[in-house]
């Protein structure tokens, strides 16, 4: 898998080219800044290089060049600013400040093709390297190649030239192998080529596709290998791209995962982002949402309709239907259907939670359960509790958030509201519908509602009444 392990070369540089307007998208996101799978495109073309090796990362920005750097300035890459987009040729003279004496290979790739393999990246790399010329390129052949630029090759299998589609006569429009804009140069070269770059084409701009007829001119070869997986170069120009490459993505990560061992029901309702992790002989059901940074643990069932994000589970976690966030559950923790554990929650082992609950910045201790229907929110809760259906913990005044604690193997009865900040004490048992604030000693009971009283006879004396009213109402109107 790892070519180029196996093959040592000089230091490579990449240029990403990311100063386009990109006037089909129909969006105020700038184009490198849509995402697919939880991350940016340009951040999936930067992580690619990097997992092939490719020591120095030029982004060369134009089009809200502020907004792109502002946003993947975390990522450790260099920028250029390119101030008008003149065309790829001018894009990548945009670098010559920062990489005009790198003493190795420079790779040049669009920040618009996000399903591109370090695979690739790595095959481009050790194409360059396995022979002197000066450039190497990969190309795609493709059943539909309308709007790529076509690759124009010599008896030799050597690239003759690459003409853009708005320049193609006839002939070569029926030409099938595509320029994905994906290449290698000797950096001593690329500089000097790109001088000899001109304008007069059909849109007045800058090719960097040019530099390939440069130098075959100069009587210097130009190899080219085709991609294995078409889909790699996929270009994003539009929303409808920006849904197929993301398809194209998930399939990838999910087939993974069953590598590994996952049960996946059914694929093509299962959305998953990179940077998620589930252990072996866990089941997901269909329709779920397993959003980055959500790691699951073995022998776990979750789903149908769950979405996770941000969330740690430990091993054999249930999660029906329910919605989880910025939380984590431990071993055999339940949830669902239909509850939501909100940032900072906690479910210790063997933990439960039913239907229409919702938890947020909390803790359940080991196998503390809430059943149904209540709302725990800021409170720290003792191993083995009981909390009774429609419980709920005031823990906002309207100005602040108080905290409620209950103790170890407390038991709350149903329909209490708990007025933070509470403290209910450990074995303690709150009686049903009571509201309890302060602090509750252990072992006590707390009951706060009032005795009912009891009218016998009252009811039927009641409807008497009534009807007799309503039947004089009748004959008057
Ligand atoms: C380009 C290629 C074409 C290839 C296709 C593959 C050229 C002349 N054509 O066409 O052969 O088949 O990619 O997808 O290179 N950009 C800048 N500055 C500019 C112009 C573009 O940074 O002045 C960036 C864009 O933001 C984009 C990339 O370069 O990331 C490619 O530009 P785009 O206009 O999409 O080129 P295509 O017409 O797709
Ligand atoms: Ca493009």
């Amino acid at each position: 898998m790892s070519e180029l392990s196996t093959t040592s070369h000089p230091p490579v540089a990449a240029i990403i080219l990311a100063a386009g307007k990109s006037t089909r998208m129909k969006s105020s996101v700038a184009k490198p800044l849509h995402t697919i799978c939880g991350d940016t495109m340009a951040s999936h073309v930067i992580r690619a290089c990097r997992e092939a090796g490719v020591e120095r990362i030029v982004m060369i920005v134009g089009h809200q060049s502020d907004v792109v750097i502002n946003a993947l300035t975390e990522l450790g890459v260099e920028f250029a600013v390119q101030t008008h987009q003149k065309g790829t040729a001018n894009a990548v003279q945009a670098a010559e400040g920062l990489l005009g004496d790198w003493p190795g290979d420079i790779i040049t790739l669009a920040a618009d093709t996000p399903l591109l393999t370090a695979e690739s990246v790595r095959a481009l790399i050790n194409l360059r390297n396995s022979t002197t010329a000066p450039m190497a390129m990969l190309t795609a052949r493709l059943d539909n190649p309308t709007g790529y630029g076509r690759v124009i090759r010599n008896e030799d299998g050597t690239v003759n030239r690459i003409v853009e589609e708005t320049d193609a006569s006839p002939i070569e429009k029926q030409c099938k192998e595509c320029n994905p804009s994906l290449y290698a140069f000797l950096g001593e070269y690329l500089w000097s080529a790109l001088k000899l770059v001109g304008n007069s084409n059909a849109k007045g701009e800058y090719y960097l596709t040019d530099l390939v007829e440069i130098f075959s001119r100069q009587q210097k070869h130009v190899v080219a290998k085709p991609v294995e997986d078409v889909d790699e170069v996929l270009g994003v120009n539009s929303q409808q791209d920006l849904a197929t490459a993301a398809a194209v993505m998930r399939k990838r990560l999910l087939n993974r995962l069953m590598a590994a061992g996952t049960v996946v029901v059914d694929p093509a309702s299962t959305y998953i982002d990179i940077d998620v992790e589930v252990g072996q002989d866990t089941t997901i059901e269909p329709f779920c949402m397993l959003l980055r940074g959500t790691r699951i643990g073995t022998g776990c069932i979750i789903g149908p309709y769950t979405r996770i994000e941000q969330s740690k589970l430990g091993n054999d976690v249930r999660a029906i239907a329910s919605w989880i966030s910025y939380s984590t559950m431990d071993d055999g923790a339940k949830i669902g259907p239909y509850s939501q554990l909100r940032p900072g929650s906690h479910l210790a082992s063997g933990a439960r939670i039913g239907n229409f609950v919702e938890v947020k910045n909390s803790t359940l201790g080991p196998s503390a359960q809430a059943s149904h229907l209540s709302y725990i929110g800021d409170a720290l809760v003792g191993a083995g509790v009981n909390i009774g259906a429609g419980t709920i913990t005031c823990n906002y005044d309207g100005y602040f958030k108080h905290q409620t604690v209950i103790g170890d193997n407390a038991f709350i009865g149903s329909n209490s509201t708990l007025i933070a900040p509470v403290s209910v004490g450990a074995g303690a048992f709150v009686a049903a519908g009571s509201p309890v604030t302060g602090e509750i000693p252990e072992n006590s009971l707390v009951i706060a509602r009032q005795r009912a009283s009891i009218k016998e006879d009252w009811a039927r004396a009641y409807r008497v009444r009534k009807r007799a009213e309503k039947q004089q109402q009748s004959t008057k109107g």
